[in-house]
């Protein structure tokens, strides 16, 4: 999968992609990522990015020139294009899912105030939103969408079997882990877990899933 990220702060994302399980898939070759400035498709002496919003207000807009060349200086037939705005659809697993399938993504994080409607009426294909608060931009709404879908493409993560388990897929909140020792000042882990009965493990682990949901996102419950 190829992934360009399209920004005004590139290095936002430096450690983010050289770290862990994705700096892994990328010398790998499995996820092949780029970063751009958007600001180097700017033509002017001061290579503007932005302006004052058309019919007053506060704030500023990010304009059409740069963004437009930027897109179509890495866009490829049939890549899906998307923008990160607290204004979109919201993100979840299964959106993750599905767009690990796609061979081509390019990210387009504007500022908080936003980028010119001409933009996303005529080159963007989806809007997602990682939540509902407001960031002072989307790059890190990038980074997250592209960590959750990363995940999800073949061979990245090392177990397979860590997908199919965990929350979300299944729309359950995870069951609790523990590892040795079995206690630890005095704080003991559950029987249940020593006991080698994987019938009464996997029982156990499912009741807990169910608690803790019910609980902490009972909306979540009304999906299953
Ligand atoms: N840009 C600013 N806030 C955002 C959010 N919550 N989700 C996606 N992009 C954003």
């Amino acid at each position: 999968m190829r992934i360009d990220v399209l920004t005004l702060f590139p290095a936002m994302l430096d450690g983010f992609l050289s770290e862990s399980i994705l700096g892994r898939a990328r010398e790998r070759g499995q996820v092949e990522v780029a970063v751009h400035n958007i600001r180097d498709w700017a033509t002017d002496k001061h290579r503007t990015t932005d302006d004052r919003p058309l019919g007053g207000g506060a704030g500023m807009v990010m304009k059409c020139e740069p963004i437009f060349a930027a897109i179509e200086a890495v866009q490829t037939p049939g890549c899906r294009r998307i923008y990160l705005t607290p204004d979109g659809v919201p993100f979840t697993a299964a959106r993750a899912e599905a767009l690990s399938h796609e061979s081509h993504l390019v990210f387009l994080s504007g500022h908080y105030e936003g980028i010119d409607q001409r933009i996303r009426d005529t080159v963007i294909d989806e809007e997602l939103s990682i939540g509902d608060y407001v960031l002072t931009n989307g790059t890190l709404a990038a980074a997250v969408v592209i960590d959750a879908l990363a995940r999800f493409v073949p061979g990245v993560l090392g177990e397979e079997k860590s997908l199919t388990h965990e929350s979300f897929t299944r729309c359950l909140l995870d069951f609790p882990q523990y590892t040795r020792p079995a206690t630890y000042r005095g704080m003991a882990a559950p029987e249940v877990l020593l006991s080698g009965n994987h019938t009464a493990i996997e029982k156990w682990r499912r009741e807990q899933q169910e608690r803790k949901t019910a609980r902490l996102r009972p909306d979540l419950l009304s999906k299953n």
